[in-house]
């Protein structure tokens, strides 16, 4: 299995993100060939891909932002194909995402976790992430 920085948006890319997206969150839009393109050509996200023999099995995005504190690194929207589930390939997004962010010589990777994600959050506490108290806050505007 390889993992890489996705550069080109191919249809079998799209498709992978159809078909992962919603094992994900099942109230958000699936991306288009577009906003994938948007992502890959934009500046602070990258997208990471798990593949093996030309299948898809798990992707993750690592979002860097430039604030007064600092740089600041997100990792979002993890998900591995059930299919592939329980045979590291989330691990290896994950220590990927490290390794990339270590050699950008940025200390700390910052990401969310509902409690409800058993598995997602056995993943990071495993990885050395640790729980911090804080509120998260989100305003839906109708
Ligand atoms: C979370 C997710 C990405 C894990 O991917 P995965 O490839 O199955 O995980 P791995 O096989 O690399 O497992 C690594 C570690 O995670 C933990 N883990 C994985 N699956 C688990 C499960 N079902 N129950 C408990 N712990 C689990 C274990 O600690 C495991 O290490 P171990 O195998 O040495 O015990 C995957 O379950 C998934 O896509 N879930 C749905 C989407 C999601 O919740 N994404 C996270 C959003 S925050």
């Amino acid at each position: 299995m390889k993992i890489y920085k996705l550069i080109t948006v191919t249809e079998s890319v799209l498709n992978a993100f159809k078909k992962l997206i919603p094992q994900l969150s099942s109230s958000c839009d699936l991306p288009t060939k577009d906003d994938l393109e948007a992502i890959v050509n934009s500046n602070n996200t990258l997208l990471f891909i798990a593949e093996e023999h030309n299948d898809i099995l798990g992707t993750l995005s690592l979002v860097f932002n430039k604030i007064p504190t600092g740089d600041k690194v997100w990792i979002e929207d993890v998900v591995v194909d059930k299919a592939a589930r329980g045979k590291g390939v989330g691990k290896k997004l994950i220590q990927f995402a490290i390794e990339y962010t270590t050699s950008k010589n940025i200390k700390k990777i910052n990401l969310t976790s509902s409690p409800d994600r058993i598995a997602a959050n056995k993943l990071y506490q495993k990885l050395g992430f640790i729980k911090r108290e804080t509120n998260v806050y989100r305003l839906t505007i109708e």
